[in-house]
């Protein structure tokens, strides 16, 4: 059968990443930088050194017709195959600074986190729902994270983006529209992102973050190998809730469990595979539909080969 990409060769693989000046990997397994730990091998790797380097790898992935994906490395699964063509890892994207009428400007590299910390060093408050998040500021963009004390949109002002054909411009929050854990974005990388914070006292929000993390330390299975929620929650109800209210908490295929500290995270206790990871998935999923008529969806996005 035809289809629409020619083969990809070594050879074309190398000519697209000829000019990359950060690190470029072949064969790398992904597991390793998965929060999960588990999914097969990328073809190559890169870890863009600049936005100039992001800019020169989707120019090259261009020229030669070379797919290509970003890794933040937490909501998603990737499966045992791997990844074919060109993954980017931004983890060397990590400025932050902050700019007038206390916006601040995070590259897409930077953990949450650390996002957060940077805001109330200044007395800024906003960013307080991503205490103990451990995703990035790119992935947190894409997917409009969020938790019950806040989402991306809600502070976001404006994107800092690549398009397909290497330009990068900026994206006005005011002109993006969001969903649950879903932002609507052109084809392209988000390198950076500009939030917009008030100011308040270093008090408040540490009080506000202490209590939250405290409660994410005592329901979620915060020290085993995880993919943050699984599913999301349906309205008006909570994936967790009927997932256990299933007798699901601690069901295991392989080395891949519902954790039985908060059902909607499933752990790797060591050695789990990505197909265990899916079948368990599978079974939840077939199980809460029969008990009770509701059809998971999945938080998580699951990428590579079968
Ligand atoms: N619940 C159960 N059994 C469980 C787990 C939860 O009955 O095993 C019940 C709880 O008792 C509660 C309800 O389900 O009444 C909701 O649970 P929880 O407060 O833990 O919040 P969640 O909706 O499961 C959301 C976010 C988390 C975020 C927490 C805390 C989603 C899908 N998940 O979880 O975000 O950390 O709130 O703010 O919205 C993530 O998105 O990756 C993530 C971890």
């Amino acid at each position: 059968m035809k289809t629409g990409r020619p083969t990809l060769t070594v050879e074309r693989l190398q000519r697209a990443v000829q000019r990359v000046q950060g690190e470029v990997r072949w064969g790398e397994p992904l597991a390793p930088i998965l929060s999960l730990q588990v999914g097969g091998p990328a073809d190559v790797l890169i870890v863009p050194s600049d936005v100039e380097d992001v800019i020169r790898v989707i120019q090259g992935a261009r020229a030669e017709d070379i797919p290509f994906v970003v890794l933040g490395g937490t909501n998603v699964v990737v499966r045992d195959k791997g990844i074919r063509g060109i993954v980017m890892q931004l983890k060397q994207l990590t400025g932050i600074h902050e700019e007038a009428n206390h916006v601040v400007y995070a590259q897409a590299g930077v953990r949450l986190p650390r996002l957060m910390q940077f805001a109330m060093g200044r007395n800024l408050s906003g960013m307080e729902w991503a205490a103990g998040i451990p995703g990035t500021v790119g992935g947190g963009v894409v997917m409009n994270a969020g938790t019950q004390l806040g989402e991306m949109k809600d502070v976001l002002h404006a994107v800092d983006f690549v398009n397909l054909c290497g330009r990068r411009i900026r994206v006005e929050a005011s002109n993006m529209s969001f969903g649950y854990r879903k932002t609507m974005l052109p084809k392209g990388i988000v390198v950076g992102a500009w939030v917009q914070l008030t100011l308040s006292t270093r008090e408040s929000i540490e009080a506000k973050t202490k209590t939250y993390l405290r409660y994410r330390r005592v329901t979620q299975p915060l020290t085993m190998p995880n993919a943050g929620s699984v599913f999301k929650n349906p309205p008006g109800d909570s994936a967790g809730r009927l997932v256990e209210a299933a007798g699901l908490k601690g069901m295991r295929v392989g080395d891949a469990e519902v954790s039985t500290k908060h059902a909607n995270f499933i752990v790797n206790r060591g050695t789990a595979t990505a197909s265990q990871v899916l079948a368990l998935i599978r079974k939840v999923r077939q199980t809460v539909a029969r008990k009770f008529g509701v059809r998971l969806q999945l938080e998580w996005k699951i990428i590579g080969e079968f």
